[in-house]
């Protein structure tokens, strides 16, 4: 059995929005401060450290995880997806980033790309939800700025124009 002591640095590679990514990380470092610190993706924030404010948010392998609560040796070999990767390209917005600005959805932003995940998440599985689940969906995030009634209108507005877009243009 491979024993690590705590200062022993391990390699960790692993795919981030489609582009192989490697680096080594303390057996007890965050997968938020390592996407952080040695990627450089800033904007999965950091607020709670504990599972329950969700500006963490990224997707690992298809499912919705808390970076805060992931180790970053535990996404070796995996497959993620952080709101680096929501953009099309460096000039362009996504529908839901698009529905966000619309509605003034954001404030100081501290929150955004968690909720963003979040609901880019949810929308790709269910396209046509209900007001209800978008608030229920919510329900993981805490945002000190909006009131999330902005943010519900976002998501709503966002799921309308995505369920008339083409398969292709999906999120685009
Ligand atoms: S920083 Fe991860 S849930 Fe708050
Ligand atoms: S926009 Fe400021 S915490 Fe949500």
């Amino acid at each position: 059995m491979t024993r690590f002591s705590a200062q022993t640095k391990v390699p960790v590679c692993f795919t981030l929005n489609g582009k192989a990514v490697e680096g080594e990380a303390e057996p007890r470092m965050l997968l938020s401060d390592f996407l952080r610190q040695q990627i450089g993706a800033t904007g999965t924030h950091v607020g709670c450290e504990h599972g329950v404010c969700g500006a963490c948010t990224v997707v690992v392998d298809g499912m919705l995880t808390r970076a805060c609560l992931t180790l970053a040796l535990q996404v070796d070999g995996c497959d993620l997806r952080t709101v680096e990767g929501l953009a099309p390209s460096p000039d362009r917005l996504g529908i839901l980033q698009r529905a966000f600005r619309r509605n003034h959805a954001l404030q100081c932003g501290f929150c955004t790309g968690g909720i963003l995940m979040s609901l880019d998440h949810y929308l790709r599985r269910r396209p046509t939800p209900r007001e209800e689940d978008i608030r229920d969906l919510l329900s993981g995030h805490l945002c000190r700025c909006t009131g999330y009634s902005p943010i519900v209108r976002a998501a709503l507005e966002a799921a309308a124009e995505l369920a008339t877009a083409s398969e292709e243009n999906t999120h685009a």
